[in-house]
């Protein structure tokens, strides 16, 4: 086999054997094929796209690329959560030490932030002393002891996936459902959880920005899920506006203390309940989405789902006092507000531009290499339908750099769009494929 012929061949929009994908998932994570022409290859997948059964194989090559993780020593029936990305999504955050403060088993390994999606493993760092890497028998005590742990992948999990995912975020070829589809879930079977909760955005700062590729792209995560003998289903979820208020990672971190705290955002405490009871119902906790439901609002109230995610944070090394004053969490030099000149409803705001701004302002990562803000970001004062008047307050910006902080300012102020009525759905759960 010659990687020349495999870009001809899907370059000409024919069909890849197994053996073909398999020598260039191998090839390229061995560094045999040089990134020329794995990119080559990506563009063309990008435009002629992949069928099912070889979107499967490539799964499986990219999982076969490394290790996998056996959960077996963690004690229930353990539930994975992933989302696709998007914008102010702190959801495993909040989530985590609900389900767990419910009794089910919340064992995640995390990703980082890239481009202008935020991840879970630099939020929780502006924790101080917060730690990410557990060795795998760290893990397994952590989890059996206190039913949550959240730590990052290991480098031997899915390496195929780390070099093409690099690879992909800048020869912009990210937006293809087999090449996401295989990501993700190649990532979600290396390690051995019973089941699998996708909540696959769609909108302006989702990587899918319609309806119709997104049910497409869940449809084929979850076959390729069950397909592999996992309980799979996915949640097709808003993200055209960004999750809650907070955008960047200590104030993300706030807000998540806040709705454990049961003081959260109404679209992020929803988000929460939703995902969570189903993720209740997977790992049979409950028999049905009503109970579940009410199991996880108890939890908050009582604030038992609090008092879980200082447990998490002070297992892994973290200093509980950033939780219990979240005053303690970074703090940006500059707050600047973002004032209304008119008056009337917020009609929209286009997500994705908020997290580029975010991005910034620091919160983010420009390359993989980036050193991130842990402060800056951005605090939304009013969301879409919200009624505005002259002069008050859209945004809080925070940034260390002052030259940035008015440059989003100036963004912010087209961004956000103010007008007689709302032109954007509010619906935050279009629907469930299982
Ligand atoms: N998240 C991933 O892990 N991979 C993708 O391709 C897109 C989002």
């Amino acid at each position: 086999i010659r990687m020349y012929d495999i870009i001809k061949k899907k370059r000409d929009g024919k069909e890849l054997t197994k053996e073909e994908i398999d020598f260039f998932v191998q090839g390229y994570t061995n560094n045999r094929i040089p990134d020329y022409q794995a990119a080559s290859l990506l563009m063309a997948i990008y435009f002629n796209k992949m069928n099912k059964r070889e979107t499967l194989d490539l799964t499986k090559a990219m999982i076969n690329s490394g290790e996998t993780v056996d959960l077996s020593q963690i004690n229930g029936i353990k539930v994975d959560k992933h989302s696709t990305g998007g914008v102010g999504d702190k959801t495993t955050i909040a989530l985590g030490p609900m389900v767990a403060a419910c009794g089910v088993p919340f064992v995640k390994m995390s990703g980082r932030g890239l481009g202008h999606t935020g991840g879970t493993l630099d939020k929780l760092e502006s924790i101080k002393d917060f730690k990410v890497e557990l060795s795998k028998e760290d893990f397994f005590n952590i989890s059996n002891e206190i039913n949550i742990a959240l730590c990052s992948q290991t480098a031997n999990i899915t390496p195929a996936d780390k070099k093409l995912y690099s690879l992909r975020d800048v020869t912009a070829t990210v937006e293809n459902i087999s090449l996401i589809a295989s990501s993700i879930m190649s990532k979600k079977l290396a390690i051995g959880s019973d089941a699998i909760i996708l909540d696959v955005k769609v909108g302006s700062g989702a990587f899918m920005k319609d309806l119709d590729s997104a049910i497409l792209l869940a449809e084929e995560m979850v076959e390729i899920g069950i397909g592999f003998g996992r309980e799979t289903i996915a949640l097709i979820t808003n993200m055209d506006e960004p999750l809650g208020y907070a955008i960047g990672n200590g104030l993300e971190i706030k807000e998540a203390v806040e709705t454990l705290k049961g003081k959260g955002p109404k679209d992020f405490y929803e988000l929460c309940l939703s995902l969570g009871s189903k993720l209740l119902v997977l790992a049979k906790k409950s028999s049905n989405e009503k109970e579940a439901r009410e199991m996880l609002i108890e939890v908050v109230e009582t604030g038992s789902a609090y008092e879980k995610l200082l447990e998490l944070v002070e297992y892994q090394h973290g200093d509980i006092r950033y939780i219990e004053n979240t005053e303690l969490l970074p703090k940006a030099e500059y707050i600047l507000e973002v004032k209304s000149d008119d008056e009337g409803y917020i009609k929209s705001m286009n997500a994705e531009e908020i997290g580029k701004c975010a991005l910034i302002l620091g919160a983010g990562r420009e390359t993989k290499e980036s050193e991130i803000d842990l402060s800056a970001g951005i605090v939304l004062n009013k969301k879409v339908d919200e009624k505005v008047s002259n002069g008050d307050v859209l945004a809080y910006i925070h940034g260390n750099d002052k030259e940035k902080v008015e440059e989003v300012k100036e963004m912010l102020r087209d961004i956000i769009k103010i007008g007689k009525k709302n032109e954007m759905s509010k619906k935050l759960i279009y629907g469930e494929v299982t």
